[in-house]
């Protein structure tokens, strides 16, 4: 058994996930739409990632005893105005689920309930490497705009300089 209080922000926290699947496989119906189906593709997996990170908060509450309890679904955005768009959107949804794997870190920790505080370490892990995934791709997007594919074949060449010993 959990605290109360602790077992229904992790139960936000796995509906959370439910709905960051339910956007990202909406984001993949625009890709899809545009036939670009290596987005889509992206957006498909990245979906289903979401769904794998909910079962994680499903399998958490169950071996601590309490239930996990299913909440509904909202609409999530679907009409974009361009990749950068949805991009953009992606970006800023995961710094939101930054910000709630934060607090429930903070709750844990203030509960000195320190399985919990274990369980969510990969969660800031996987947080970081989210924002950072988006962040790149936004990059390169913008480096096509800045200076065309050429300009993003210098970076990778510019990557693998080494320093003269
Ligand atoms: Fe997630
Ligand atoms: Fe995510």
């Amino acid at each position: 058994m959990l605290p109360e209080k602790l077992t229904n922000a992790l139960n936000d926290q796995f509906n959370n996930e439910l709905q960051a699947a339910h956007a990202y496989t909406a984001m993949a119906a625009y890709f899809s739409k545009k036939g670009y189906h290596g987005f889509a593709n992206f957006y498909l997996v990245q979906s289903r990632e979401e769904h794998f990170h909910a079962m994680k908060f499903y399998h958490y509450l169950t071996a601590m005893d309490e239930k996990p309890v299913l909440q509904s679904l909202a609409e999530p955005k679907n009409h974009f105005v361009s990749a950068i768009d949805v991009l953009e959107s992606s970006l800023a949804q995961e710094k939101d689920v930054t910000s709630n794997i934060y607090a429930l870190v903070t709750l844990a920790d203030e509960l000195q309930e320190h399985a919990t505080l274990s369980f969510l370490d990969w969660f800031i892990e996987e947080q970081m490497e989210e924002e950072k995934t988006f962040r790149d791709i936004i990059t390169r997007v913008r480096g096509i705009e800045e200076g065309g594919e050429y300009f993003l074949k210098m970076d990778d060449e510019f990557a693998t300089r080494k320093m003269e010993e």
